[in-house]
């Protein structure tokens, strides 16, 4: 560009110089638009892609692995099994407890010598020492506290409600709130020994 520009000599080469200008700032004009245009484009895709997939809350966690809350006051939820569990035992299907044990297998294995995970392996578990043994497993303090042995009853209490029955456990499992289905697990653990622990009969 030299001295002699368009501003200094109002000429053909003006005009020409404007038009060209005028022309630059035309196809400026078109190519912002262009862009502007592309990102509404993209927002309204973007929008309407939220809008269409936006992810719905899940209806039902795989596993059941959130604690349940305790209702305002700390009273405690009353997850403490109604019907006695020799009762339940006795329509429990093992079949269907070993379904339900998929609730329990995120953390468990059952199968005899099955490794420890983020709880311990559960082949005997029944009339077993309470948060003892398990090849070595790291229970809590308050599991090893509790003492005793998981008797059907215990265990029965213990499923339904895991923080109710041993406040301050490492297992972060809701619990099972339908008897049929605690029941019919019992009935299924009890088949995971050396020798099958015979279920408890009504008459007690
Ligand atoms: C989120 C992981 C998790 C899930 C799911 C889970 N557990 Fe546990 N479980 C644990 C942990 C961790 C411990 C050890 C608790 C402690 O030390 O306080 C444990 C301990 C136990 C014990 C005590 C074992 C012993 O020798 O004292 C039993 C019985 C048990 N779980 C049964 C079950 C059953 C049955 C289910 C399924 C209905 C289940 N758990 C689901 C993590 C889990």
């Amino acid at each position: 560009m030299g001295a002699s520009g368009p501003w200094e000599r109002p000429s053909n080469d003006l005009k020409r110089a404007w038009g060209l200008r005028n022309m630059d700032s035309f196809e400026l004009n078109k190519i912002m638009g262009a862009i502007l245009g592309t990102c509404l484009v993209l927002m309204a895709t973007n929008f309407t892609a939220q809008a269409v997939f936006a992810p719905k809350p899940v209806e039902k966690p795989g596993y059941d692995i959130a604690v349940k809350e305790e209702p305002a006051g700390g009273a405690k939820v009353a997850a403490v099994a109604s019907e006695p569990i020799e009762k339940l035992l006795q329509t429990a299907s093992v079949e269907k407890g070993q379904a339900a044990s998929k609730k329990c297998a995120s953390c468990h294995t059952f199968e005899k010598g099955g490794p420890n995970r983020v709880g311990p392996n559960l082949y005997g578990v029944i009339n077993d020492h309470v948060g003892q043994g398990r090849n070595g497993f790291n229970f809590s303090a308050a599991m090893k506290a509790k003492g005793g042995n998981w008797s059907f009853e215990e265990l029965n209490k213990f499923i339904a409600n895991p923080k109710g029955t041993v406040p301050g456990t490492a297992m972060g499992f809701a619990g099972i709130q339908k008897d049929s289905e605690r029941a019919d697990l019992i009935a299924y653990l009890a088949t995971l020994a050396d020798t099958p622990v015979p279920l408890p009969t009504a008459a007690k």
